[in-house]
């Protein structure tokens, strides 16, 4: 089988090669987007208690170790897919693959999108805020190898759905890093 290369992932060979099984590739994605999901309410409690300002008696820090937790989470399982080798997924295998990397994003974006929206509270935290542009980075730097290493993994039209995620999800993300760099003028 041949493919056009039309994504701005790694070529695509379409030839046979060393893989993780589909059903475990999709489960390791679909258990990133549980950890966001599950961040989602903690980051809206955390967000009610900065409003009652009751921050300094309740947990701000939780946040930071679960989006720290996130990136870890994302950073091996691009390693343990890379040591599985390149693959070249096709049909139903690659779409199920391209849209579990799309409900990951989406979802990790609304949970970015509560942050943003908490800004000008939580930047009223000491010390929070270059903690959070520092998970930040390093969430959007994760998520990128993540995503050229499974996108480069399936045919071109499920890179394609990956690609045009990513692109949505590095928005958010750099909106997210301007908000939070409180040394940047617009601060
Ligand atoms: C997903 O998470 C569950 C619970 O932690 C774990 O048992 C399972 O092995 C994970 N799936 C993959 C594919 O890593
Ligand atoms: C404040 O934080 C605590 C613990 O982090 C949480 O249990 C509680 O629900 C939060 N309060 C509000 C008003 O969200
Ligand atoms: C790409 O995403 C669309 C939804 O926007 C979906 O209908 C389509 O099946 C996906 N294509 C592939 C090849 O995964
Ligand atoms: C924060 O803003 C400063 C000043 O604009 C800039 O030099 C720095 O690179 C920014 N940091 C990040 C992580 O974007």
């Amino acid at each position: 089988m041949r493919f056009s290369i039309n994504s701005a992932f790694v070529a695509f060979g379409g030839v046979a090669v060393a893989q993780l099984p589909t059903t475990n590739l999709v489960g390791k994605i679909n258990n990133l987007t549980a950890i966001s999901t599950a961040l989602i309410p903690e980051t809206q409690s955390l967000v009610g208690n900065v409003s009652s300002l009751a921050i300094l008696t309740s947990d701000p820090w939780t946040v930071l170790v679960g989006l720290f937790g996130l990136a870890a989470a994302v950073e091996q399982d691009t390693s343990a897919i890379r040591a599985a080798g390149p693959g070249q997924y096709v049909g139903n295998d690659a779409r199920s693959i391209g849209n579990a990397f799309r409900t990951f994003g989406k979802i990790t974006r609304d949970l970015v999108n509560v942050l943003i929206v908490a800004s000008p509270l939580l930047k009223l935290v000491p010390g929070a805020a270059p903690l959070l542009l520092i998970q930040f980075t390093t969430l959007k730097s994760d998520v990128d190898d993540f995503a050229k290493t499974i996108g480069g993994s399936v045919e071109p039209g499920a890179a394609k759905n990956i690609t045009a995620e990513l692109a949505t999800f590095d928005g958010t993300l750099s909106d997210a890093i301007k908000v939070f760099n409180v040394t940047s003028a617009t601060a």
